[in-house]
């Protein structure tokens, strides 16, 4: 008998969410390198993905005990942008940084506090005024409309994810924290995992 069979509905076929990101994204980026069209239309893009919390695989959902996580979900192959997801434990935050590129940020479960800061005319760092972000909504950041911030779980009991996507491989770009007096110490900040979701797997549906 030859009667079609469908494609094996796997626990994993969510994923085929991330894939379709990763590639409606790259087509933005192959239509326009204008910063302003990318955060706009990469914004919608990004609050449809994190509209569903159904997608992202348990293995880069783990918080850890010390501190937040970072997980690389895809890395473009020209590393014209990264797709990450932060998981934050109560009460864990970044220290005030920057990032070198644009940022968009999504929140998929919780919620989370970003302080944004500018520079005083002496250099030091004055605090600009803090968001919280909710389930399925998204900021932007980036050095043309203010990249200096500190990010930390808004939840006091539960983890919190977000689903951040950037203008390069955010984990091999040399960045910086800082402290008030807007001193600057050099970070790069690498990722958590080793291993990457496979998107790939067409066969697989969503
Ligand atoms: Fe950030």
């Amino acid at each position: 008998m030859n009667a079609l069979v469908a494609p094996p509905v796997l626990p994993g076929a969510g994923l085929a969410r991330l894939r379709g990101f990763v590639t409606n994204l790259a087509e933005l980026i192959d239509s326009t390198r204008g910063e302003r069209e990318i955060l706009e239309s990469g914004a919608k893009l990004l609050a449809r993905l994190v509209n569903q919390d159904d997608w992202l695989p348990e293995a880069y959902a783990q918080p850890d005990p010390d501190r937040y996580r970072q997980y690389l979900l895809h890395c473009d192959a020209r590393e014209r942008f990264s797709v990450v997801s932060f998981v934050w434990g109560p009460g864990q935050g970044t220290p005030i940084h920057d990032h070198r590129t644009w940022g968009l940020v999504g929140v998929l479960r919780g919620s989370e506090r970003s302080e944004r800061f500018v520079r005083n005319p002496d250099g030091s760092l004055k605090h600009a005024g803090t968001d919280v972000l909710h389930e399925g909504e998204v900021e932007a950041v980036s050095p043309r409309i203010g990249d200096i911030h500190r990010v930390s779980n808004a939840e006091t009991r539960h983890a919190s994810i977000s689903i951040h996507v950037y203008g390069g491989n955010i984990g091999a770009i040399e960045r910086a924290t800082y402290d008030l007096d807007g001193r600057a110490k050099r970070f790069v900040s690498g990722y958590a995992n080793t291993e990457l979701p496979n998107l790939w797997d067409r066969s697989v549906r969503a």
